[in-house]
C-alpha cells in the first residue's frame, strides 16, 4: 500500500540540480497527501526563473511512481523565493538584493542588470530595479521612462515597465545634470530610495551601481543586507584589474559576490568563428585569480548597443540568439546561486 511515508523517502533521493541537495532536506515538498494509489503534493521551488523546473518535476513523479501501490502522481510546481537575509524597511519588503557592479565605467553594468531584472520578471518573479548610478543614471533611457507615473498614496510610486518597478536616481534630476552628493546626503538619498516608494513586496532587488568602489556601494552596504554582487568586466586586463579591486570592496563590506559577468566577451562572425575583440577569458581568469564563481559571458552585439539607447532593452530586441541565450543562462545562474546562498546558513 502507498504511505505518505514511502513517497518521502522516494522524494529524499531527488536532488535539486543546482544546490544538489534532496527535495525533501530542502523543504520543497509541501501539502502531501496520498489517496488509495494516488500521491499528490506541491514542489516549492526557489526560483521562478529556471528551466530545471521541468527537470525536477520530473525527476520527482519518476522516482514516486515506482513505489509498489503508485498509480497516479499529482504534482502542483509552484515557486516562493526566499532568502534568510530577507528585510522588511517600513512597509517595503525585501528577498534577495542583487547588487550590479564594476570596477570600471562603461562595461556594461546597467545593460547587465536590465537583462536580468526584465528576465527575472518575465519569469514570473516580482523584481524592482534601483538605478543608483549618481553619476550617470542610464536606466530611464535603457528602459524609454523619463518619469515617475502620478499618485496620491502614502508613498511615492514607483514606475512599472515590463513587469518590473523602477526608480532612478535620474528622475530626481535635470537632463544631463550630474548629481554631486556626497557622504551623509548620498547615505539619506539611498535610504529614502528604500522607505519612500512603493516597492512592496520584491523577490528580488536589482541595484545598478555606479563604477568604482566609493559613497554609493557603502551607503548601499550599510543600508540592507545584500545577498550578492554580480561584478561585470569586459576581458582587456584595465577592466580586469578595476573589477578585481571591487571585488575586494565587496569583500571588506562583507557583502558575498556571486561571481564574475564577462560582458562584450567576443563578435560573433558571419562564419560562426568568435573574434575576441577585447581579449579573451580575462573575466574568468579573474574569477579563478578571486576564487568567485564565473556566471557566463555576453557577446558583443551591436543590438544590445542600439536597444541601450532607443529605450528598448535586449529583451525586446532583436539580438542575436546567441545573446539572448546568453542572458537567460546569466539569469538562470544567477538566480541559482542566490538560492544557493538561501541554504549557505
Ligand atoms: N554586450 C554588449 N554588446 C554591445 N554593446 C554593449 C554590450 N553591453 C553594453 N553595451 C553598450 O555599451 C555601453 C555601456 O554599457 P552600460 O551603460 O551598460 O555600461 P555601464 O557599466 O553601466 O556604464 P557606466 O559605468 O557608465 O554606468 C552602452 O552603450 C551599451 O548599450
Ligand atoms: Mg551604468
Amino acid at each position: 500500500m502507498l504511505t505518505k511515508e514511502a513517497v518521502l523517502k522516494a522524494l529524499s533521493t531527488v536532488l535539486d540540480p543546482d544546490l544538489r541537495v534532496d527535495l525533501v532536506t530542502l523543504k520543497m515538498i509541501e501539502d502531501l497527501e496520498v489517496d488509495g494509489d494516488t500521491a499528490s503534493f506541491s514542489i516549492v521551488l526557489t526560483t521562478p526563473a529556471c528551466p530545471l523546473r521541468g527537470q525536477i518535476e520530473k525527476d520527482a513523479r519518476r522516482a514516486v511512481q515506482t513505489l509498489a501501490g503508485a498509480k497516479e502522481v499529482r504534482i502542483n510546481t509552484i515557486s516562493r523565493v526566499q532568502s534568510p537575509k530577507s528585510v522588511d524597511i517600513d512597509t517595503n519588503h525585501f528577498n534577495h538584493v542583487i547588487a550590479v557592479g564594476s570596477g570600471k565605467g562603461g562595461v556594461g553594468k546597467s545593460t547587465v542588470a536590465v537583462a536580468l531584472a526584465t528576465r527575472l520578471a518575465a519569469q514570473g518573479a516580482k523584481v524592482g530595479l534601483l538605478d543608483a548610478d549618481i553619476y550617470g543614471p542610464n536606466i530611464p533611457r535603457m528602459l524609454g521612462i523619463d518619469r515617475l507615473p502620478e499618485g496620491d498614496g502614502p508613498k511615492i510610486r514607483t514606475a512599472e515597465v515590463m513587469g518590473m518597478k523602477v526608480v532612478s536616481i535620474g528622475f530626481l534630476v535635470q537632463d544631463g545634470q550630474p548629481l554631486i552628493w556626497r557622504g551623509p546626503m548620498l547615505h539619506t538619498a539611498i535610504k529614502q530610495f528604500l522607505t519612500d516608494f512603493d516597492w512592496g513586496d520584491l523577490d528580488y532587488f536589482v541595484v545598478d551601481l555606479p563604477p568604482g568602489t566609493g559613497d554609493v556601494q557603502l551607503s548601499l552596504a550599510q543600508s540592507l543586507p545584500i545577498s550578492g554582487a554580480v561584478v561585470v568586466t569586459t576581458p582587456q586586463q584595465v577592466s580586469v584589474d578595476d573589477a578585481y579591486r571591487a571585488i575586494s570592496m565587496f569583500d571588506k563590506l562583507e557583502v558575498p559576490v556571486l561571481g564574475i559577468v564577462e560582458n562584450m566577451a567576443y563578435l560573433e562572425m558571419p562564419d560562426g568563428s568568435h573574434l575576441h575583440v577585447f581579449g579573451e577569458a580575462g573575466g574568468e581568469h579573474l574569477a579563478n585569480r578571486a576564487g568567485v564563481p564565473f556566471l557566463g559571458r555576453i557577446p558583443l552585439d551591436p543590438a544590445v548597443a542600439q536597444g541601450g539607447d532607443i529605450g528598448s532593452p535586449a529583451t525586446s530586441l532583436n539580438v542575436s540568439s546567441a545573446t539572448s541565450e546568453a542572458y537567460d543562462a546569466l539569469t538562470c545562474t544567477i538566480a541559482a546561486e542566490m538560492s544557493k546562498t538561501a541554504f549557505k546558513q
